[in-house]
């Protein structure tokens, strides 16, 4: 069987351990796809800068040569933003790749148009790496579940601020001591704003709320409030209450189903609650549909390594469905109900 070839747009935290594992794991992952995966070309900013394991030949600048070759089976795109990412999936499709992305921010800006590109072309948009890093939380909802009804999802979804926030009720560290040990482990975004302000959180909110309730939710739908405010004082006075502080994603199902909500913002916890013990860059979401009950998702939430995990999983899904010339699923909107940030209260 031919090589399955493979372009990475981005060798940062995520994509350098997306190419370490397609290099370290070749043999499994060739089994269990049924056909060996090559990475044709890796797209970067930065082309002098070492990169271990990664043949020098393969890295370039010109992201959107590379993803028009027209001889590209899957894009991983681990660059984020929302250009040029959107522009190199959209060539990608019409190029005939399908894609794989860890782009929250896009997807909550923008997946319509993303969607769109991949069933014109009839190619598949996987995105597991999104929302939770390693857990495996977009699959069970737009496959496993697909056949229930979700009323709720509600969890921890920003590994960076779980950690900040752990950090500052435990040890009493400093916020910006604690972001800085973030991003110095590969948490943080690049511009770590879109973690303290709790855009990462509301993209994420954005994305789960669409493929859980089949309609689509952007990023400005959902209301959003950081958590830069927290102090130690405010941990002080939870303590007090027997709670802690977490920030939390809201997504709900209005009860005659005619509306849904998305909301990120601190909250507080009971100490006896499962997700006040979720620690350092760990995420939780809980997950209420009508007939299967109370799911619990729970795992790393970020990181090279986790991501990568969940990037390589798509990665092995799209390459069975090229070999079997068939696609996963695509966008779940089937319906535009309104979304209320804040809920009917
Ligand atoms: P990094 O900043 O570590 O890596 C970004 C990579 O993209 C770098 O290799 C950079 O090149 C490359 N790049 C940036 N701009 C361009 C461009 N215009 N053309 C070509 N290459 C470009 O980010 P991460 O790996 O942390 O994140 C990547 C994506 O994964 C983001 O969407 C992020 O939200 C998502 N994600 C990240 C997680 C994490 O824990 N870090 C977890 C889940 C998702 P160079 O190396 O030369 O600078
Ligand atoms: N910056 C994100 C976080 C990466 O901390 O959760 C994982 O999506």
């Amino acid at each position: 069987t031919r090589p399955l070839k493979v372009a990475l747009l981005g060798c940062g935290v995520v994509g350098s351990e997306v190419a370490r594992i397609m290099t370290t794991h070749a043999d499994d992952l060739a089994a269990r796809i049924g056909a060996p995966v090559e990475l044709a070309g890796v797209a970067v900013r930065r082309p002098s800068k070492v990169r271990e394991g990664i043949d020098r030949e393969l890295v370039t600048t010109d992201a959107k040569g590379l993803v028009s070759r027209g001889d590209i089976d899957v894009v991983v795109e681990v660059i984020g933003g929302i250009e040029p990412a959107r522009t190199l999936i959209t060539t990608a499709f019409e190029n005939g790749a399908s894609v794989v992305s860890a782009n929250k921010a896009l997807l909550a800006e923008d997946g319509a148009t993303l969607y769109a590109a991949a069933e014109k072309h009839g190619r598949d948009l996987y995105f597991e790496a999104a929302v939770a890093g390693a857990i495996p939380l977009i699959r069970p909802l737009r496959e496993s579940l697909a056949g229930d009804k979700v009323n709720r999802v509600l969890g921890i979804v920003n590994g960076t601020t779980n950690f900040i926030l752990d950090k500052m009720d435990t040890s009493g560290a400093g916020y910006s001591e604690a972001l800085d040990e973030a991003t110095a482990l590969g948490y943080a975004e690049a511009d770590p704003t879109a973690d303290v302000e709790g855009f990462d959180a509301a993209a994420k909110a954005a994305i789960l709320a669409g493929i859980s309730f089949h309609t689509r939710v952007r990023l400005d739908d959902v209301y959003r409030e950081g958590m830069t405010e927290v102090t130690a004082a405010d941990f002080a006075s939870a303590r007090r209450m027997g709670c802690t502080i977490k920030l939390l994603a809201i997504c709900e199902r209005a009860a005659d189903g005619r509306s849904v909500t998305a909301r990120v913002h601190p909250a507080m916890i009971p100490l006896s609650h499962p997700l006040a013990s979720v620690r350092g860059a760990y995420n939780a979401v809980f997950v209420e549909a009508e007939a299967a009950g109370r799911l619990m998702f729970y795992g790393p939430g970020a990181g090279g390594a986790p991501t990568a995990s969940a990037v390589l999983g798509d990665l092995v899904a799209v390459c069975r469905n090229k070999l079997a010339e068939a696609t996963g699923p695509g966008e779940s909107a089937y319906t535009q109900l309104p979304v209320s940030p804040m809920g009917e209260v």
